[in-house]
């Protein structure tokens, strides 16, 4: 028998839940090393500009479909379909999303393994174990087959317990966590040698860039990544909201917080590296360009609290403990995506559903772990430089051009009666109508001009 369905049980559960799956490493990661290579304050600027402007309307047009048909994507879109044509293309379009979530989270377990490993080798190495320790920062096949595994055991521990008991309780318990450790980390990085050149690096822009057509692409797919847009992830976590909730400020509230933390995150990440610069670590590749991705992370970060003796080892813990429970809130909306939609489509019990999921996207996880170089990279950009576009850019075809404006309206009206004289309702169908999907387009096929 299927489990009945949940439900967010306060308007702060949903929002820190939401949080939750857009707060991860895109924010804390993503975003401070994408604005290191991409000139600055410019890219924060155009990155503030299509969040608000193409991200956030496309994230409402998902919660929104989640919120009327208070299913998983598929019945969800299917509810909103009349004809059979419809009802098709919103199979296509739900059950994609719900296989990129799927696959991003094939990758995102790898990556939030590594972090955990990187958590518990300070502590590993104080307690005198320098082998163990050595091992776990080493990248070996068996370290990521440990630490991904660990990791993916924490998501389906949260998972298996549903929503208000696993998803809600633990984003409620993680979210302020998050917050907390990211606020400390930052007070003690800008008190340190450097960083105020960080800051200098961050926050003055270099207007010159700001037309660049990677600078474009890269700030929106970063918006979408962030936002956890085209993955059906906010479809189903929209269908958890009450009917009495006010579903447009509540989709604001998620995008504020989740553009914040981006943000604040950058007031960790980049000073840290001109931190590390004033201690001799290298930080800028043979282009002059400042280092980016992984080597952010696993390089630059761990030289920087090597150089810091004890205090060191604590920052480091703190660091990977901040990264990993970021990992985690998103990590479960990934999961509760397929999970959702097996528990109500095939009536299957959620536990055995969870573990079922969690097992396939696992042995997914070991073949790319099994040919990382090849396969890591691969599977990244189809998930989020394919995937998520164009599923996010059907989600806003079918909300623009096959929903009915009435329904739409009356869907909106729940829990904010006045809806019809705001601002929100005079421009949002117009955006998700034209504006998203022909941007999302534009972007995306200048994006393909580029990569071939
Ligand atoms: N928003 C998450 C981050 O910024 O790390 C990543 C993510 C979560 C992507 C959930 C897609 C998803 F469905």
């Amino acid at each position: 028998m299927a489990s009945s369905r949940g439900e967010f049980s306060s308007r702060i559960g949903f929002v820190l839940a939401a949080a939750g799956s857009a707060v991860g490493l895109g924010n804390i990661w993503g975003f401070p090393t994408q604005t290191a290579s991409n000139g600055g304050a410019a890219f924060v600027f155009v990155y503030l500009i299509l969040a608000f402007t193409l991200a956030y309307p496309a994230f409402m047009a998902e919660l929104l479909i989640g919120r009327y048909g208070q299913a998983n994507a598929v019945t969800s879109l299917q509810k909103m379909s009349k004809t059979t044509f419809q009802k098709r293309f919103a199979f296509i379009v739900g059950f994609s999303g719900i296989i990129f979530a799927s696959l991003i989270l094939s990758f995102y377990g790898i990556l939030a393994g590594q972090m955990m490993s990187y958590a518990v080798e300070p502590v590993i190495r104080t307690v005198g174990f320098e082998g163990i320790a050595d091992w776990v920062v080493a990248g070996s096949l068996s370290r990521n087959l440990l630490f991904t595994a660990s990791f993916m055991c924490l998501t389906l521990y949260i998972i298996r317990k549903g929503v208000q008991e696993g998803i809600e309780k633990w984003s409620k318990r993680l979210m302020p966590l998050l917050i907390m450790l990211l606020i400390c980390l930052i007070i003690y990085v800008l008190t340190l040698k450097g960083a105020s050149l960080g800051l200098n690096a961050y926050l003055n822009p270099d207007f010159s860039r700001i037309l660049e057509p990677n600078l474009l692409i890269s700030a929106l797919g970063q918006a979408f990544f962030s936002l956890s847009i085209g993955t059906s992830t906010m479809v189903i976590y929209g269908s958890y909201i009450s009917k009495k909730e006010n579903l447009i400020s509540l989709g604001a509230q998620v995008t504020l917080i989740d553009v914040s933390i981006a943000f604040i995150a950058g007031l960790l990440i980049i000073p840290a590296m001109y931190v590390a610069q004033a201690q001799g670590v290298a930080i800028f590749a043979e282009d002059g360009s400042l280092i980016s991705g992984a080597n952010v992370v696993f390089v630059v970060l761990p030289s920087l609290f090597n150089t810091m003796e004890t205090v060191g080892s604590v920052v480091a813990f703190i660091f990977f403990v901040l990264m990993t429970v970021a990992a985690l809130t998103s990590s479960i909306s990934m999961l509760e995506t397929p999970v959702s939609y097996v528990v109500e489509r095939h009536n299957m019990e959620r536990k055995k559903a969870s573990t079922i999921i969690g097992g396939v996207i696992f042995i997914i996880s070991l073949a790319i772990i099994s040919n990382i170089e090849v396969l890591l990279g691969l599977v990244i950009a189809t998930a989020t430089e394919y995937g998520q576009p164009i599923v996010a850019m059907l989600a806003c075809i079918f909300v623009g051009w096959i929903w009915q404006r009435n329904e739409i309206l009356k869907e909106l009206q729940q829990g904010n009666a006045d809806v019809e004289n705001s601002f929100f309702w005079k421009i949002w169908p117009w955006y998700v109508k034209f504006i998203c999907p022909t941007a999302i387009a534009i972007v995306f096929i200048h994006y393909l001009n580029i990569s071939i």
